[in-house]
């Protein structure tokens, strides 16, 4: 078997846990390829909700494997803290969740650093979500990191001490008051003594080298589900540098961060929000600061799942969604949130941008750097409640001509349309 691929084609937040949670019946495994506790994945069913950072969203049907991959960084408080959960709730965890032996560990001391360097930039700071995840992976980068393999080595304990007295080494270069940041409420001292506490909670559950354990599954015909975290626009390659995270979060992300060859890449499934949200600092074209933005805010409840900041709202960006849809190589669609547009009258569309006097319909180089005005198209909205519809041949006329509007503009089908949190809620195409 091929495996498929489900990622985000924006800046994050499109609705890939209630994605994957709506089509893991469909898969023997479900696998994260990369990214850390900067993920907050929401699934929500029978008036329950849930928010997974490391876990794959897979978790919530008993006959699905998880998988949490080599490319993945994982902090073992975080973990535990949502382990917990799924146990207070009876969500079975035991059989069903493995963590490769490669996947590197975010130390208490990444935390500090990643505070550190956004105090340092001021202004200019990215908006990290201050989990660690830039310089765990710059360790991992340099070789200098822990990974899930070390901790119940001889050594791991020395292994510790020497990456940590590094990172106080570089702290105290630092104009930053270290020694009195608290990291998740607690001193450097209590959140080091739950990490390590924590590493119990990881060793309950089985270590594997996942890359073999993932080609044999798939040469044995088993289905497989890679869930992406963050969205394309925030790759460290191809995404509004420096305004990004620190992984691959496009299609190549499942290669290096599952061990799984290119030829072995099946169906890969794109999501995106019927509109545009990003949080945190960095360009976003079709931003709209305004009456209209803080509606898009209100009726799609955009406050982030990790942080709780407020997500900056703003119209679909469709020369963005082109490029992520080339760079990820996707074959199908998933438009998510359509519902937040139940009140308006007329919806807007980024077709291009306009940079000084000539119209562009790429994303340039000084994306990243100069505002581009977007020229947008105008589509009537369907002005009515769709968050009951999930027969595709009951949905408004002008749903379906928004649909056919960005299929015509994107060549990929869009498969389902999602109308509410719920993972009941979809309309199946
Ligand atoms: P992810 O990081 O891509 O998994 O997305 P998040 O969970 O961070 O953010 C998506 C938010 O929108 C969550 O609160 C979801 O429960 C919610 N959501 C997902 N799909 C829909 C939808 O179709 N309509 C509405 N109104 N909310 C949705
Ligand atoms: P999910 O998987 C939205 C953003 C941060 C910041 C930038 C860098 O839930 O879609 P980092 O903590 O990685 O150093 O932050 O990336 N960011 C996300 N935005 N959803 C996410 O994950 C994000 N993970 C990181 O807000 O702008
Ligand atoms: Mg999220």
């Amino acid at each position: 078997m091929k495996a498929d691929v489900l990622l985000g084609l924006q800046w994050g937040d499109e609705g890939k846990g209630k994605i994957v949670d709506v089509l893991t019946p469909q898969y023997d495994i479900v696998a994260r390829f990369q990214g850390g506790p900067n993920a907050g994945h929401t699934i929500e069913f029978e008036n329950k909700k849930f928010i997974l950072h490391t876990i794959p969203s897979g978790i919530f049907n008993p006959d699905t494997i998880n998988v949490i991959g080599n490319g993945v960084i994982i902090d073992p408080f975080i973990f535990k803290k949502e382990i917990n959960n799924l146990r207070t709730h009876n969500i079975k965890i035991d059989n069903n969740l493995l963590i490769s032996e490669k996947a590197h560990l975010i130390l208490p001391t990444h935390r500090l650093l990643d505070a550190a360097y956004e105090a340092e930039k001021g202004e200019a700071k990215i908006g990290s979500t201050l989990k660690g995840i830039g310089p765990t992976y710059t360790d991992k980068t340099s070789r200098n990191g822990l990974r899930i393999g070390n901790i119940n080595r001889h050594d791991f304990q020395k292994a510790y001490n020497e990456l940590k007295e590094k990172h106080l080494r570089i702290l105290s270069s630092y104009d930053f008051d270290y020694k009195n940041n608290q990291i998740e409420g607690l001193s450097l001292e209590e959140y080091e003594a739950q990490w390590f506490d924590a590493l119990k909670t990881i060793n309950q559950i089985q270590h594997i080298n996942s890359e073999y354990f993932i080609n044999q599954s798939l040469d044995s015909g088993k289905s497989l589900l890679a869930e992406g975290a963050q969205g394309t626009m925030l790759d460290i390659d191809f995404g509004t540098y420096p305004y990004v995270t620190s992984s691959n979060t496009v299609t190549a992300g499942v290669c290096t961060g599952l061990g799984i060859p290119p030829t072995k890449v099946g169906e890969v499934f794109g999501i995106f929000k019927a509109y545009c949200t990003r949080v945190g600092s960095g360009p976003f074209p079709t931003e709209l600061d305004n009456a209209e933005g803080q509606m898009l805010r209100d009726e799609g409840n955009e406050y982030g799942s990790t942080t709780g900041r407020p997500r900056r709202c703003g119209w679909l960006d469709l020369t963005a969604l082109r490029y992520s849809i080339m760079l990820n190589g996707v074959t199908g669609l998933f438009m998510t949130k359509a519902d937040v547009f139940n009140k308006f009258e007329t919806i807007k569309v980024g077709i291009k941008y306009r940079k000084k006097s000539e119209q562009i319909d790429f994303v340039p180089f000084e994306a990243s750097y100069e505002k581009l005005i977007p020229v947008f198209d105008e589509i009537k909205g369907w002005n009515s409640d769709i968050s009951h519809v999930t027969d595709a041949g009951k949905m408004p006329d002008a749903l379906d001509s928004y649909i056919n509007y960005i299929q015509s503009k994107t060549g990929v089908p869009i498969k389902m349309v999602s109308v509410g949190a719920d993972r009941k809620q979809v309309i199946k195409l």
